[in-house]
């Protein structure tokens, strides 16, 4: 008995919490009992042009699709365009001096293990309309304004 009245409770506070659920924000843009048209995946942009940087330290994003390209224990994919030894043939370029570094500045033959895992930093772009407009703003830009002050 207490049984079934704990589970009628539950299902008179879902269907109130449904009722609710509408005037919340989100981006579903659909009342809940509705199931909207699921959005298209975007494409990876593949375009291969090389994207400025927001700071010289920043890893530059990827300007190519990696679908397939394994990491792992046994292999690593992106190494067999962007090592030292493979950038004559793929006219890829190099990663830079800092993934042979060791974490006490020495220079190692091979990919530093700091730097194996490439996506762990390197991340490709889509194709979509950002939902919020990017107010980033460049150094460059900030220094010409303060001089003009
Ligand atoms: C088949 C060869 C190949 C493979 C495999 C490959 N890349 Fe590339 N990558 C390139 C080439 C060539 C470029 C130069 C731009 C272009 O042509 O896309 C490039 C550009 C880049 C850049 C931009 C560099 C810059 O200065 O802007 C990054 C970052 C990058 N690749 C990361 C990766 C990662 C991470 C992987 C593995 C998931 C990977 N690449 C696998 C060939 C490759
Ligand atoms: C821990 C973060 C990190 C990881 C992991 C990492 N990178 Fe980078 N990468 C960077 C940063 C930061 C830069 C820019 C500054 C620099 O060169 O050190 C960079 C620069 C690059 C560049 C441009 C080099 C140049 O001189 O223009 C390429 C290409 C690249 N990385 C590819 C790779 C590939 C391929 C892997 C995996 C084998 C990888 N990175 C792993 C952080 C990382």
């Amino acid at each position: 008995m207490k049984k079934t009245s704990a589970a009628s409770l539950l299902f008179v506070l879902l269907i109130s919490a449904g009722a609710f659920s509408q005037n919340i924000a989100t981006t579903r843009n659909a009342a809940i009992d509705i199931e909207p048209e699921v959005p298209k995946i975007s494409r990876v942009d593949n375009s291969d042009i090389r994207r400025k940087r927001a700071y010289p330290m920043q890893p530059p994003t990827i300007p190519h699709k990696i679908d397939s390209y394994q990491v792992d224990l046994n292999a690593n994919k992106c190494m067999s365009c962007h090592s030292r030894r493979q950038t004559p043939d793929s006219q890829a370029p190099m990663v830079s001096v800092t993934h042979y570094m060791d974490r006490d500045g020495n220079f190692l033959a091979d990919i530093s293990a700091r730097r194996y895992f490439c996506n762990q930093c390197h991340v490709v772009q889509h194709d979509i309309k950002p939902k919020l407009e990017n107010q980033f703003v460049d150094i460059d830009e900030l220094l010409r304004a303060g001089s003009q002050r």
